[in-house]
């Protein structure tokens, strides 16, 4: 929650809308994150998830913080490298790698295969590079009980009876001498529950035990873990919503008992990737109010933002907000929805909304950290600008506001 004045005074200077990303709250959010499992199993690390959010503030941040880039694209690649990473410090995941998964290799970095055609691709490489070594991983797929068939990485089962895609992926990067199997990776979405981690976790071991003969270098077991959330949030998603000490002690805990014996050289390291997990919570969207109307008994009152600058969250859930009043006249609404400045019939942007609120009034929407500014289509409107505040309070831009020729510079007049 702002001072009135603080609202007025960022709106002057910065515009409306407006992203504002939390740093202090994050970096502190990140650092229990880290502290939490490395108090466990010290050698862990984050691999931070680019596509959440790429915002490149927020990926410095993370590398000051000492983490990983992960990355699932050439773009996110190509910005990992522009902030300065080392190769070795990159995480590339992704079915569609392109030119960088070749670069990657040569810089000495370490590729999550996803498929088969992409570990042959790899294969002639190592082919065409006899004199270099090119580290690699599998990113498998696996069962933990999500209720749905994962698109993603390579069927792999525990049973040996089955032959398996990851069998002849290993097969083929065993063929080249010059191919490293560094690792195993997994990522499987909408499961955050701890049941699914402890079954993520025995599923991944009894993979690592039947491939690796050695201890391999490290074990990434993606995300999917909750984000820390305002209890109005919170409660819209039934159940109970584990905590990093909670997820810590299945992950962690698993890998102390499995590896606390050797030294802390042999020791794989652990990885998990949080995208949703450490940002979703360290982002508001500030939208204005442009108007109030009643259309058959319902009020609708349209923002001069929309569900495409928040991304699907608001769609889904009643996301926490706090109205600033800018002195206008306020209506007293009852049930009343929130809607874009999209000409899309669904662009609600929050629903039954009952108060006094007023045209001109801006509207705080907090937790919008994922999938909001860098899913944000051309769409009608180019995207408004982002400013960071910091833990002592103040602010600086980070992004700016988009222009016209921002989204017709590619097109040919
Ligand atoms: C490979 C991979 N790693 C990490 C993440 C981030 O996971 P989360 O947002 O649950 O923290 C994703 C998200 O889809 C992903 O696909």
């Amino acid at each position: 929650m702002y001072k009135l004045n603080e609202v007025i005074n960022l709106e002057k200077e910065y515009g409306s809308p407006l992203y504002i990303f939390h740093a202090g709250e994050f970096k502190k959010n990140y650092m229990d994150l880290l502290e939490t499992f490395r108090k466990i199993y010290p050698k862990y690390n984050i691999a931070y998830s680019y596509k959440t959010n790429y915002t490149p503030k927020i990926c410095k941040l993370v590398k000051e913080l000492g983490g990983l880039a992960e990355v699932v694209s050439e773009m996110e690649y190509r910005l990992a490298k522009k902030i300065g990473y080392e190769n070795k410090n990159i995480m590339f995941n992704g079915p569609v790698k392109g030119t960088a998964l070749l670069e990657h290799l040569l810089e000495g970095g370490v590729v999550n295969i996803d498929n088969l055609d992409e570990m042959k691709k790899v294969a002639i490489y190592a082919q065409e590079n006899k004199t270099r070594e090119l580290k690699i991983a599998f990113r498998v797929n696996i069962d933990i009980g999500q209720g749905f068939i994962s698109r993603f990485g390579l069927d792999s089962y525990a049973d040996s009876s089955i032959y398996s895609e990851l069998d002849e992926a290993f097969r083929i990067a065993n063929n080249e001498n010059n191919i490293k199997i560094v690792g195993l990776h997994c990522h499987v979405g909408r499961s955050r529950g701890l049941t699914e981690w402890k079954n993520r976790v025995e599923i991944m071991f009894q993979l690592v035990d039947k491939y690796f003969k050695n201890i391999p270098e490290f074990i990434d077991f993606g995300s999917g873990m909750n984000s820390v959330m305002e209890p109005s949030l919170a409660m819209q998603f039934g159940g109970h919503i584990p905590t990093y000490q909670e997820y810590a002690e299945v992950i962690a805990t698993a890998m102390k008992s499995k590896y606390g014996h050797l030294s802390y050289e042999e020791q794989p390291v652990l990885y998990t990737e949080p995208g949703t997990t450490v940002i979703s919570g360290y982002m508001s969207f500030m939208a204005k109010v442009e108007s109030i109307k009643n259309v058959k008994g319902k009020t609708y009152i349209t923002f001069n933002g929309s569900g495409g600058n928040m991304g699907d969250i608001c769609h889904l859930k009643q996301l926490p907000i706090s109205v600033y009043h800018m002195g206008e006249k306020a209506i007293s609404c009852v049930n009343a929805t929130f809607v874009g400045y999209t000409c899309l019939e669904h662009d609600h942007i929050y629903e039954d909304f009952t108060g006094e609120i007023a045209v001109g009034d801006i509207v705080e929407f907090r937790n919008v950290g994922s999938y909001s500014n860098v899913f944000k289509p051309p769409f009608i409107l180019p995207n408004c600008a982002m400013i960071c505040e910091n833990s002592i309070g103040n602010f600086e831009i980070i992004k700016n506001r988009e222009t016209f020729d921002d989204i017709f510079h590619t097109y040919i007049f």
